[in-house]
């Protein structure tokens, strides 16, 4: 696909979705493992699945309904994405950041992500709650590579605000206000699908990495370009590799801590809606 292409699959969503909702809306929170349930907290719901958009890639994974939710929240417009695409499910970069782009042009001024991550920082534990202060991109791909499509902003961008820190600040005072503990630290994308070897786990903790995961880089490029603030939030929802001697990892448990720490979740990502 070329870049004209990409950007008429952009259009053809926007001009879509404006006919069904026809407010701005302000807020979009990408929904990761866990925290699926929350578009059902928004009043006033109108759905779009991303079947009925031209062009659009369909989510593959098992427990991704793959659907925008607008609705109302505290007063405020916001989007749900549930469901998002992963590079391993075999979509380039840019394929994976579409939505975001789509968001952009709805009118979209702050993107929360959210997402399930390993804990590779050995004071964390499963069932914490990371508030995303950077990242790091190991996934060896970037959504901005292949040219610039004009209107979405520049290509060579700043990251240095990428999690905007205004945010960081709001989201950690939520959580003492409300006794919801959380850890502040660095989130790396890989491409997975193979959860990660002991040897790689040992070394992104060389690298200051705090939590691994296999979304929302990209994603985090492509708002940052496109000049949406960013807020970000991982459950760790077990550790990382050979953090624990003889534990295996498997999709099962990362599914069951998620369920575990929905209501503090939920609560965090609520207040934040709430206040920013
Ligand atoms: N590694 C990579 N991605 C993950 C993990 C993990 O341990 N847990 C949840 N998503």
């Amino acid at each position: 696909m070329n870049n004209k292409e990409y950007a008429q699959i952009v259009e053809d969503a926007v001009n879509y979705i404006q006919k069904k909702i026809t407010y701005k809306p302000q807020i979009a929170i990408v929904l990761g493992s866990g925290l699926g349930d929350f578009a059902d907290l928004l009043d006033d719901r109108i759905e779009v699945s991303y079947g009925e958009l031209k062009g659009f890639p369909v989510s593959t994974v098992k427990g991704h309904a793959g659907k925008f939710v607008f609705g109302k929240m505290a007063g405020k417009n916001v989007v749900c994405m549930k469901g998002r695409f992963h590079l391993y499910e075999g979509y380039a970069s840019k394929q994976t950041v579409l939505p975001i782009y789509v968001l952009k042009m709805l009118g979209i001024e702050t993107l929360v992500v959210t997402n399930a991550a390993g804990g590779v920082n050995t004071s964390y534990d499963a069932g914490d709650l990371m508030i995303i202060n950077d990242h790091v991109n190991l996934s060896g791909q970037n959504p901005l590579i292949g040219g610039n499509i004009i209107d979405f902003g520049e290509q060579f961008i700043d990251m240095s605000n990428d999690y905007n820190k205004d945010y960081i600040k709001l989201l950690n005072k939520i959580a003492t206000e409300n006794n919801i503990k959380v850890q502040n630290g660095v989130y790396v994308q890989l491409t997975g699908p193979s959860y990660e070897t002991a040897a790689e786990i040992r070394a992104y903790r060389a690298l200051g990495i705090d939590a691994v995961g296999m979304s929302t880089v990209q994603e985090v490029i492509a708002a940052n370009q496109c000049k949406i603030k960013v807020a970000g939030v991982t459950c760790i929802t077990n550790m990382a590799t050979g953090v624990k001697p003889n534990a295996v990892l498997d999709h099962k448990e990362v599914v069951e801590t998620a369920n575990r720490v929905k209501d503090h979740f939920t609560k965090l990502i609520a207040e934040f809606v709430k206040q920013c």
